[in-house]
């Protein structure tokens, strides 16, 4: 008898893990009549600000349009170059054009998958410091669920003036010597995608800054550049989180804690299983403590990989197989950093994401570990 197949990501698992309060939550919203910016929206914004640790948060439609506002808030010059990496999700990049800046693509460190911060020292020292072309902002992506190298983006950007973007769609409760990421630079994007660490069961996002005049602009920016209603101070759009979805989001993010710790759990029982395998392992972080967003492998054999785990029943993803430079949309037009893209490139052809969600069994992790000791031969 062939066995059960095993998700990579399994976003109806976590409705399930949390069905009562979440059909009950969803009831609340349904009888009560609002349905954009009410009193859910309100809640949640206000206990994921305290969850982080910053002062304020705003909910959005989307991680892209969390990126794009807070972008837009900083309010950067058209010729302003935004640094960040190629090795992520479209979305960040396409936020910056979206924002009306350039994006700056520079190099990943091979062993985190994050931004090298040397390589972003290289930039500043190759740019103009002033006026058009300057490098005037960074968005380090805690990518996978880890922390980027704040330490030394942040002494960056205090040398250079920059502002800080932190994209933190992978990195829901992650920690750096014991404060949570969203809370380092000037404005954090959060996506709330079904997948994510905290997901809502839709699309929703949000932005979360410890500084009152940015989070009033964004606040403006998401609903037309309203201050009151009907009259705009800012030439805003829409981007609202919904009522239903931030009333789904409460009960999750009150278990979020104890998901990444099931994650890590998880992540453990992986690197204890394929160590020796010759397969590249998550790097961790001194300091930072890894929430595994995603469990990625790194091996020049990946395809073969991850075509033998399919047969076995096992669903596996990879984030992301062409780095944003060589996608049709971007290809060719795209400033790069001073030493290219090399790492970015081969990250992208050896990096396999295992599954991991909070509802994965000790025993499919097993499974997950014995079809890869079976396959070590390949
Ligand atoms: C690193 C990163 N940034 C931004 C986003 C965009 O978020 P969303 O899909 O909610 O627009 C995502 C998620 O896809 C992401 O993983």
């Amino acid at each position: 008898m062939s066995e059960a197949f095993i998700p990579q990501a399994d976003p109806r698992a976590s409705y399930l893990a949390e069905r009562a309060a979440i059909d009950a939550a969803m009831a609340r919203v349904l009888a009560s009549g609002r349905y954009i910016l009410g009193p859910e929206t309100q809640a949640f914004e206000q206990e994921f600000a305290a969850y982080i640790g910053a002062r304020h948060c705003v909910g959005v439609a989307s991680g892209t349009e969390a990126l794009v506002l807070a972008l837009a808030a900083l309010q950067l010059a058209p010729d302003d170059y935004v640094a960040t990496v190629s090795h992520t999700a479209v979305a960040t990049v396409a936020a910056i054009e979206l924002a009306g800046a350039k994006p700056l693509l520079v190099d990943i460190d091979p062993a985190t998958c994050t931004l090298d911060a040397a390589e972003l020292a290289r930039a500043l020292a190759a740019a103009p410091k002033t006026g058009p072309g300057r490098i005037a902002a960074v968005i380090p992506v805690h990518l996978y669920g880890l922390a980027a190298d704040l330490d030394r983006i942040l002494e960056l950007a205090r040398r250079h003036g920059l502002r800080v973007i932190e994209d933190c769609a992978q990195s829901h409760g992650a920690l750096l010597d014991g404060r949570r990421l969203g809370g380092f630079g000037d404005i954090a994007a959060f996506s709330f995608y079904p997948t994510k660490n905290l997901g809502a069961l839709g699309d929703g996002g949000a932005v979360v800054s410890k500084d009152d005049a940015l989070a009033a602009r964004v606040k403006e920016l998401r609903e037309y550049g309203w201050r009151e209603r009907y009259v705009s101070h800012l030439p805003g759009m829409n981007s609202r989180l919904d009522e239903l979805q931030a009333a789904i989001l409460r009960p999750k993010l009150r278990r979020l804690d104890a998901d990444n710790a099931r994650r890590q759990e998880i992540a453990g029982a992986y690197d204890e299983g394929l160590r020796g395998l010759g397969l590249g392992l998550p790097a961790r972080r001194r300091g930072a403590t890894h929430v595994f967003h995603q469990y990625v492998l790194r091996s020049a054999k990946r395809d073969q990989l991850r075509a033998a785990l399919t047969t076995r029943g096992i669903g596996t993803n990879i984030h992301y197989p062409v780095p944003v430079h060589l996608q049709p949309a971007y290809r060719g037009r795209i400033a790069v950093g001073p030493s290219g893209l090399a790492h970015s490139e081969r990250a992208a052809k050896e990096v396999l994401s295992l599954p991991m969600f909070p509802q994965l069994t000790d025993e499919q992790a097993e499974r997950v570990v014995a079809a890869l000791r079976a396959l070590n031969s390949l």
